[in-house]
């Protein structure tokens, strides 16, 4: 029988993501600082936090330089490189993050050689026929800023705004596609209650006032953005999780899936409602919730960091976002899978569930794999593989894994096999 194409509307995007902190190397800011002062540690404790097999297959994670960023990917350096192995891969569009430290290094002091910098990556983007789609956030806050309190600080909108304000109208002609901030509840989540990211919080109410900071960023970034072009697009990078409930029609188990659909996917889009030109989805978690825990899926594959591959969860998030009526980009899904073994199995999977979504009538428009280069993933350090190319952190040489191929031929031809 013949294979049935799966086709994609005209002009979508298909390329893959990155953030600074990342990939660029030479980065100092709060997670930086962190990484350094916290390397033994994470690196000792490495042993309770992952299973025999992961322990086996990846030694690096008990030491301690694994934790410790320094010059990532070189690609503050090698972002030409990188961005023609993107245009190979048949890329039209790429996602990276301007990191905030290098433009305000010193509070209220503007760096411009680093804004001609990252106006020389965007220029090197579109020169490959790719669409920039540029971050203003991606977690990393200057040290000066940290000092005050970080995204804690009752100034961050404000700080925030004033940045978001000059690299508008530096850049602002530059690029139509503009995301604020970066997944804010995986911060409030992970760095404010159950502390495990910088600055290490344990409070439920300093993650609850978080939301409300950073909506108002957004906003004034927002407004910004539009003032210094009014054709811009402008969204912010939200992680959607996919909950379901173990026992159907149990009240407690339900609850939490309600409490979880609230406070993980829809509370920030509410607090930002009018705001948005377009939403985004950065979908990798399966939530199953049995009062009080989440369990696991059995018969699920996962990850090389556990994380349970479930794509028709993307369906159901994509489904649920229709209802606002606008524009909707996947701006960041992928795995750990250091011998891509399952990465190009997840893709198309996950790339049928959007083409299902699609067909159902959701405005979808693009698709970011993350990541187009093995990185420094946060606290976990260089271990986890999410590259559709791989890095040798020795030589820093580049190399293509043959998902990314598979990936290619998807984005080359706007179309996979069902
Ligand atoms: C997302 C982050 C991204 C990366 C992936 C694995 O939540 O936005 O930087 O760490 O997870």
């Amino acid at each position: 029988m013949e294979k049935q194409k799966l086709k994609f509307p005209e002009g979508f995007l298909w390329g893959a993501a990155t953030s600074a902190y990342q990939v660029e190397g030479g980065n100092t800011n709060n997670w930086s600082e962190w990484g350094e002062k916290n390397a033994e540690r994470l690196a000792e404790e490495a042993k309770f936090c992952w299973q025999d097999w992961q322990q086996k297959k990846f030694p690096e994670m008990f030491d301690p330089q694994n934790y410790i960023s320094g010059r990532a990917c070189d690609h503050y350096n090698l972002y030409e490189k990188d961005f023609d192995i993107a245009r190979e891969l048949g890329h039209n569009t790429h996602r990276f993050s301007i990191e905030w430290s290098r433009i305000e290094p010193e509070e209220g002091k503007f760096n411009d050689e680093e804004i001609e910098h990252y106006r020389k990556v965007i220029r090197a983007i579109k020169a490959r026929g790719m669409e920039p789609f540029v971050t203003l956030w991606h977690w990393t806050n200057p040290v000066w800023l940290e000092k005050k309190g970080g995204c804690e600080s009752r100034d961050f909108p404000k700080y925030f705004s004033r940045y978001s304000e000059y690299v508008a109208q530096k850049l602002g002609q530059e690029v139509k596609f503009w995301i604020t901030l970066n997944e804010p509840t995986s911060v409030i989540a992970s760095s404010y209650i159950t502390g495990m990211w910088p600055p290490q919080k344990r409070s439920l109410l300093a993650g609850w006032k978080l939301y409300k900071k950073f909506a108002r960023a957004h906003i004034e970034a927002y407004k910004h953005i539009h003032a210094a072009d009014p054709d811009s697009q402008v969204g912010f990078a939200n992680i959607l999780h996919s909950f379901e409930p173990y026992r159907r029609k149990w009240f407690l188990d339900e609850l939490m899936v309600r409490i979880g659909k609230y406070i993980t996917n829809r509370r920030m889009l509410n607090l930002t409602k009018g705001y948005n030109d377009f939403l985004t989805v950065q979908y990798y978690f399966h939530n199953r919730f049995k009062f009080p825990r989440k369990i696991r899926t059995d018969g699920l594959p996962v990850s090389d960091m556990n994380w349970e591959i479930f794509p028709h969860g993307i369906y159901r998030i994509i489904h649920k976002l229709k209802e606002h009526n606008l524009p909707i980009y996947i701006t960041e899904n992928g795995l750990a899978d250091a011998d891509d073994s399952r990465r190009e199995n997840f893709i198309k999977e996950h790339l049928k569930e959007i083409h299902e979504a699609i067909k159902d009538g959701a405005d979808i428009r693009g698709y970011f794999h993350w990541s187009l280069l093995d990185n420094f993933e946060w606290d976990k350090g260089f271990w986890p593989r999410f590259g559709l190319v791989e890095i040798d952190y020795k030589t820093m040489e580049r190399k293509i894994r043959s998902s990314a191929l598979e990936y290619a031929k998807i984005c080359k031809s706007n179309e996979i096999d069902d």
